[in-house]
């Protein structure tokens, strides 16, 4: 078991999540800059597309915190490998995290896998593009 406090936090919210639909509980936590801990857990629906992921809530209660700067993340699930964020979700991650933010993916048995916010999401889509001359 890790002892990285984030995911601790991961884990302990992780019993909160509400999946009777896939039976697949994601927990997350997102530090701050100011050092704060925000966690979330996927809530599903039984209108399925409206079921929202381990991640976005923990960005919402951040924002809810009014924080928006996003300085390390962990994600945990039941699974065989580490859960990597969804595609959706490393956009979100993006909005409030640099590049070199490091995103620890676990699994409930022990696993652990790190990488940074640039390696999951390279090439992302960012206000830059949106700039006109
Ligand atoms: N899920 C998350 O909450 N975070 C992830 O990183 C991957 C997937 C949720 C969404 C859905 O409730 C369930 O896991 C199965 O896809």
């Amino acid at each position: 078991m890790s002892d990285n406090p984030l995911l601790l936090a991961a884990r302990a919210v992780r019993e909160s999540a509400y999946a009777p639909y896939s039976n697949f509980k994601v927990g997350a936590a997102i530090r701050t800059s100011s050092g704060a801990v925000f966690t979330g857990c996927n809530v599903e629906n039984v209108a399925y597309p409206e079921g929202t992921c381990a991640e976005a809530g923990a960005i919402a209660a951040m924002a809810a915190a009014g924080e928006y700067v996003i300085a390390e993340v962990a994600v945990i699930a039941d699974s065989p490998t580490p859960v990597p964020p969804c595609g959706g979700c490393r956009q979100k991650l993006k909005e409030f995290a640099s590049g070199d933010v490091r995103v620890t993916m676990a699994t409930t048995d022990g696993g652990a896998l790190e990488m940074t916010v640039d390696q999951l999401l390279p090439g992302a889509f960012g206000a830059a593009h949106m700039e006109k001359d």
